[in-house]
């Protein structure tokens, strides 16, 4: 069998991270989240003066650690440097180098299944309508005690939205064979549930208990 590479894409608070990360736990598969690649790009070359397309270049793992890359504001940097093509070609290889482990690979983002990973035996599409996406991203930041109103968060997620799929460089796009999942109506465990199963129909079942 061939080694099981899960590519995952989709918008902004769609699911996809927590999908992803079920996943990884539930195949034993090394995860990586390539939207923090862009962010922490975004964030050097808001913080250390650095060009985006060096510091796409110079990124270290290390980097993914900073807990400034969680922020909302991150994320907006990372959508403006991944428009650059320049980065997304620095970051090529060590997306591509995750992807081929001999375990396999569980990678979330924008073009993992169209770019990144196009062989992939199993490419997911998870979309929620913005409006979900608006409420969940709201409650998230609401948590994490941020003074924010919701006009705000639909705005910045309506312009993050556009710059990712309008852009030239690898925007955010469905692969032709990609499995369409939209949670606007889902929970975690029933986003998991569907993504599950189709898995099984291409014949990767988890080795564990
Ligand atoms: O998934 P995220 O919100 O952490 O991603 C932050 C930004 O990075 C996103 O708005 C667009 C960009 N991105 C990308 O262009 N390609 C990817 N594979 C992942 C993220």
């Amino acid at each position: 069998m061939n080694p099981l590479v899960i590519a995952i894409d989709g918008p902004a608070a769609s699911g996809k991270g927590t999908l992803a990360k079920r996943l990884a736990d539930h195949f034993g598969l090394p995860h990586l989240d390539t939207g923090l690649l862009y962010r922490a790009v975004g964030w050097a070359t808001a913080n250390t003066g650095r060009m985006p397309a060096e510091a796409a270049a110079a990124l270290q793992t290390a980097d993914l650690d900073n807990p400034a890359l969680r922020s909302d504001e991150a994320g907006q940097a990372g959508s403006k440097v991944a428009a650059i093509p320049e980065v997304r070609a620095n970051l090529l290889k060590f997306q591509r180098e995750f992807a081929h482990q001999a375990a396999g690979a569980v990678l979330d983002g924008r073009d993992i299944g169209t770019v990144i990973c196009p062989d992939a035996p199993v490419k997911l599409f998870v979309t929620a309508s913005l409006e979900a996406r608006v409420e969940r991203r709201y409650q998230e930041l609401r948590e994490r005690g941020a003074d924010i109103i919701k006009p705000r968060v639909l705005a910045e997620m309506a312009e993050r939205d556009r710059r990712d799929s309008e852009r030239a460089a690898a925007p955010l796009k469905a692969a032709p064979d990609a499995y369409h999942l939209d949670t606007s109506d889902m929970d975690a465990d029933a986003a998991f549930a569907a993504a599950l199963a189709f898995i099984s129909s291409k014949g990767f079942r988890s080795s564990g208990p």
